[in-house]
């Protein structure tokens, strides 16, 4: 396994440049866009607000339409798979005088939006979802909201969705991040001329009178789609990949330390700035991995990098424990379960634990196992592959485009053979 790739945008922050530059005045050119089903509900529901985008594959013109030029929509917004593009918008449209509604598909129906729904129903919006705290979430379009609230927050995501409502608040909104969280929304902000104020992990945001389009807006490549590979080059013998332009930002690069716990030293060139982001040459090769507790502050900054992690540690000397990951629970699937499911079904020991896993060191075997219809998961097990002793069949593929489109081109472009099957 040897080659040099270069793994697609990062999806959250293809998903917040598109709804910043949206409401900016002034037009954006966007460049690395991940053109994946997930980032493309958000774009799709842009369009369907009013906002004119034209697109040449991953270079994105969106016209922006000011703070106050969305158009109410004529339907339900479908968010499709994308937790991230539900979030956020729900944000954004909390602060417009008009009605909406988000709906998204069955694992997105099941995934928790009161976390979202509270605060903006603290700042004054009008939300409501079902009974369960899941979508349909229809918000009702009250103005203005309120400002001069503070906000303690575990998920960038939350975050996002209460910075995103605040530029619609008649005074300053606070958001104290209890947990290390992705700065992209911060960021983008700050990109479009937003006063935002840091001190130490809480963030003031005051509302403008507009938003300015600084013109071309870069986006680096997906650590998280960067991670499988990786993996890849540690479990495979006299394995080399390159991955150029990764965004590697500190709130985004908890799986290099990870896997450092692992005994596996990524190498690690800096490319500079990538739209006020870091980013890194990365190279991988094969490394004995051993087994390590995955606990700490980097559980949340590598939060989507467990499926893979979890096979790196199927893939150690010794035993791994995976702590103080509940959320892993709520993702695309549960993923603490599936991971479980499909490692045993494999042959390796494992446990699952309330808040994560313990794994056994061991030798994959080939076998079926279902991903669950979860991205991530479904080429956690592409990688497991690799090195198991016979094939693995996957069931419940079909997300994979929801962030990684090419996934199977580039395995393929490294030499592994994958067969797909519709259904
Ligand atoms: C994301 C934040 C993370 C991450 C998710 C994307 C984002 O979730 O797991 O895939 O783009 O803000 P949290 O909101 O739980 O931090």
């Amino acid at each position: 396994v040897r080659g040099s790739l270069r793994v697609p945008g990062d999806k959250s922050i293809s998903h917040r440049a598109l709804l910043v530059s949206a409401i900016a005045d002034g037009s954006t050119e966007i460049h690395g866009y991940l053109d994946a089903a997930d980032p493309n509900a958000t774009l799709s529901a842009l369009r369907a607000l009013g906002v004119r985008i034209e697109r040449d594959g991953t270079v994105l013109q969106v016209h922006g339409v000011g703070l106050h030029g969305l158009r109410a929509p004529t339907a339900p917004l479908d968010m499709g798979n994308a937790g991230t593009a539900m979030r956020l918008i729900a944000g954004l449209l909390a602060g417009q005088a008009f009605a909406s509604e988000l709906v998204g598909d069955a694992s997105l129906s099941r995934r928790p939006m009161r976390r979202i729904a509270e605060p903006l129903i603290s700042m004054g919006a009008g939300v409501t979802t079902t009974d369960a705290g899941t979508a349909p979430i229809n918000i009702h379009g009250e103005q203005p909201l309120r400002g001069g609230l503070a906000f303690s927050v575990t998920s960038a995501q939350v975050q996002g969705a209460i910075l995103l409502a605040g530029l619609y608040a008649d005074g300053p909104t606070t958001v104290h991040a209890d947990a290390p969280l992705r700065a992209h929304t911060e960021v983008m902000l700050r990109r479009f001329g937003v006063e935002l104020r840091r001190d130490d992990a809480s963030l003031t945001l005051v509302p403008p009178n507009a938003l300015i389009s600084p013109g071309v807006v870069e986006i680096p490549r997906d650590i998280s789609s960067a991670a499988f590979h990786l993996v890849l080059a540690a479990l495979n013998p006299d394995a080399e990949i390159t991955l150029r332009g990764v965004g590697a930002d500190p709130t985004r690069d908890g799986v290099l330390r990870l896997l450092a716990r692992m005994g596996m030293a990524v190498a690690r060139s800096d490319d500079g700035a990538v739209g006020g982001e870091h980013s890194a040459t990365l190279t991988a090769r094969s490394t004995p991995l051993h087994g390590a507790t995955l606990d700490g502050p980097d559980v949340t900054v590598a939060m989507d990098e467990f499926p893979i992690l979890a096979i790196a540690a199927a893939g150690a000397t010794g035993p791994s424990a995976v702590v103080g990951a509940p959320e892993l629970r709520v993702k695309e699937s549960d993923r603490i379960s599936a991971m479980a499911q499909g490692l045993a079904t494999l042959g390796i020991v494992v446990e699952e634990q309330p808040d994560g896993l313990v794994i056994q060191g061991g030798r994959l075997s080939g076998g079926r196992v279902d991903a669950c219809g979860d991205h991530r998961v479904a080429m956690a097990f592409a990688v497991a592959a690799t090195v198991a002793k016979g094939p693995i069949r996957i069931d419940g593929c079909g997300n994979i485009g929801t962030s990684y489109p090419g996934f199977v081109d580039d395995l393929r472009a490294l030499g592994i053979t994958v067969e797909v099957h519709e259904s």
